[in-house]
């Protein structure tokens, strides 16, 4: 069966550890979409979200592309890119207009709300000063209120007097965003959107049911962890974590004076997140190098560094998680995705730090090529394909100058798309 053009969406994860190219066919109804294809190279160049080796960027991009053409038949001249890094920062903010009456009457009565209306209130909700090099990557409506009602959703078509508009604005350094843009233009590829990874990921794992009655995505990446906390289906805070599960392995490296990739292999291999799931009586040898003496380390003694670590980095979370305000409400509790929530013991441990239901984000409704990709850390790359689907947003609007303005997207559609 011939796939139409328009039924094919590409993401490509930029991430620390990996880069992922990922080719699918997205449907509306939700459960045909189909992976066709997948393309992953090790990440070079990245660091922490943002580029330090250009030409290493461009090079794993370009593998991990031709990978997911070569898989799909599909060549690859536009998708839909991940950014995240310390740079990106989450806000609420909030705008209100009067409803101007119609021109012939003098009336005071209630007028029907308008499509610019709504436009209108976001702009002035996004109107926030901000400092040089810093923009708007996504305007994100949380719920509008006319006049004493609150909680609407789709204000077009209501009556009233007064809008207002309650938005999470999520900010990046500009010239991040600029550097990570022009190494995919330079591949020949556009750049039809750039999504926050943590939003990404959230959109592959969640059902409208849990933004509703809230949950946090924490998206354990090797760089960094993407917070994303959702209630009554919008997203109430976002945040970029500076730790992520590469601090583990270094943590391993250091504390048993071995190599990094060895450390890698012993945290995937023998590490628990919880030292009293891992056994005393379990030992590994390790690495010998140069002659020196052989070495034996308890799975619980690796597990007791990792333990701590972990406990770290879920309090940094908690804390992130606490300034969305609604911490009583988030019934669905806390999904960990990223290959970080591949460690072992994870969940119990986050449970009982939480005090919180905690499962492993997959992503859902997908069939195709899903066993190459079904694992956490392939989350964002497979929620970019679903972007432009599910929720249509202001991508960087007022950057229609620059090269990053090819990701602009019509205020109507994302006003329209949050809440469907
Ligand atoms: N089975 C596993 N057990 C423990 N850790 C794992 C496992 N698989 C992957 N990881 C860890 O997950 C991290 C990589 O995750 P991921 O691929 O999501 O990162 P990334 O997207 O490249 O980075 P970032 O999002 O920070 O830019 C690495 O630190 C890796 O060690
Ligand atoms: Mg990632």
């Amino acid at each position: 069966m011939k796939i139409s053009d328009k039924d094919i969406e590409i993401g490509i994860d930029i991430g620390t550890s990996k880069t992922c190219c990922l080719i699918a066919e997205i449907k509306s109804e939700e459960e045909s979409n189909k992976i066709l294809g997948v393309g992953n190279a090790p990440s070079q160049g990245i660091k922490k979200g943002s580029i330090i080796h250009r030409d290493k960027v461009m090079e794993s991009i370009e593998i991990a592309v031709r990978e997911a053409e070569l898989m799909s038949g599909i060549k690859v001249n536009r998708a839909t890119v991940s950014i995240s890094g310390n740079h990106i920062r989450g806000i609420n903010t909030q705008g209100a207009i009067a409803i101007q009456k119609a021109a012939s009457s003098n009336v005071p009565m209630e007028q029907e709300i308008t499509q610019s209306d709504v436009s209108r209130v976001l702009e002035l909700a996004k109107a926030v000063s901000l400092p040089i090099d810093r923009e708007i990557l996504h305007i994100l409506p949380q719920e509008y209120l006319i006049d004493t009602m609150d909680s609407i959703k789709d204000p077009v078509g209501m009556s009233g007097r007064r809008l207002e508009a309650k938005v999470h604005l999520i900010t990046m350094a500009a010239t991040t965003a600029k550097n990570l843009v022009n190494c995919v233009h330079e591949l020949a590829i556009d750049v039809e959107g750039l999504v926050f990874q943590g939003l990404a990921s959230s959109i592959a794992t969640l059902d409208s049911d849990e933004k509703d009655m809230g949950v946090a995505v924490i998206d354990i990446g090797a760089g960094t962890t993407d917070v994303t906390v959702f209630y009554d289906g919008g997203i109430r805070h976002s945040a970029v974590v500076d730790v992520g599960a590469n601090t583990v392995t270094n943590d391993i490296a250091v504390m048993l004076q071995i190599g990094m990739d060895d450390a890698e292999q012993i945290k995937m291999k023998y590490a628990s997140a919880k030292a009293s799931m891992s056994s005393t009586e379990l030992e590994f040898d390790l690495p010998v190098k140069n002659g020196g003496i052989a070495r034996k380390v308890s799975e619980h003694e690796l597990s007791r560094y990792v333990e701590a670590r972990m406990i770290e980095l879920i309090q940094l979370v908690g804390r992130e998680i606490s300034r969305a305000g609604i911490n009583e409400q988030l019934t669905y509790g806390v999904v960990l995705t990223g290959g970080g929530a591949m460690l072992r013991n994870l969940v119990p441990l986050a449970q009982e730090k939480f005090n919180l239901p905690v499962r492993i984000g997959q992503h859902k409704n997908f069939s195709g090529a899903v066993d190459i990709a079904s694992t956490a850390d392939f989350t964002a790359a497979i929620g970019l394909t679903q972007w432009n689907s599910v929720t249509r947003d202001m991508v960087m609007k007022d950057m229609t100058v620059t090269p990053i303005g090819k990701a602009v997207t019509n205020i109507k559609d994302w006003v329209r798309g949050l809440f469907t």
